[in-house]
């Protein structure tokens, strides 16, 4: 069975990362195909920012031992890997680039020791964001993050959901709009 793998990026619980991820998680489980659904809360976990140390060049492993050791595997083996942040000054959450970071073992081992280099047949990385603000360039520097996280780990970015001008806790309830159209990509998605 295939596997999907959600992170929630968002250190708010109930806000509207959480929201927009739980429906694409509704539109997964009715979708064509039976998924193995996986939910990572980043805000749950410990996660410590890269140290830079450059053992992974070596070695291939990043030696912060730490919960994302536990999320390494899950990575690499997840069919759909869907991100969510919110925009944090024009960025992802602190929580979702230490994650990011980290992934830099699994840059080394595919750009430096020449390993995992295989694509796995219809892979797919989806980041979904949302922001308080509504200006054009957003989530262009998140955009760009993601496709090289999703690069590290032998994923193509297949796609983004993006919604603009949303502020408040769980404020995003108010627009069905997002609503359906995060319904719809998890749906769509596995269909
Ligand atoms: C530290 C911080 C930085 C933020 N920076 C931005 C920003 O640069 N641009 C923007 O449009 N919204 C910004 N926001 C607003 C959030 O992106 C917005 O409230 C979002 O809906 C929060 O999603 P959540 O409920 O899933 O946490 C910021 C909020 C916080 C707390």
């Amino acid at each position: 069975m295939k596997k999907a793998l959600l992170i929630y990026g968002s250190p708010r619980k109930d806000g509207n990362t959480d929201i927009l991820l739980k429906e694409i998680v509704r539109g997964i489980k009715d979708g064509d195909e039976k998924i193995n659904v996986e939910e990572i809360y980043l805000r749950k976990l410990c996660i410590f920012p890269c140290r830079e140390c450059r053992s992974c060049e070596v070695s291939g492993r990043c030696v912060v031992d730490d919960d994302m050791q536990k999320l390494y595997p899950k990575l690499k083996d997840a069919d759909y890997i869907i991100l969510g942040s919110p925009i944090f000054f024009y960025s992802v959450s602190a929580q979702t680039k230490a994650l990011i970071d980290r992934a830099q073992a699994l840059w080394a081992r595919k750009y430096l020791l020449g390993q995992d280099k295989k694509k796995k047949e219809k892979r797919q990385g989806w980041f979904v964001a949302v922001g308080a603000t509504k200006g054009k360039k957003l989530f262009e520097g998140s955009i760009f993050t993601l496709k090289y996280f999703f690069d590290a780990l032998n994923i193509s970015l297949a796609g983004e959901l993006l919604i603009r001008g949303v502020d408040g806790k769980g404020e995003v309830l108010n627009y069905p709009e997002h609503l359906s159209r995060a319904y719809k990509l998890g749906k769509e998605m596995v269909s």
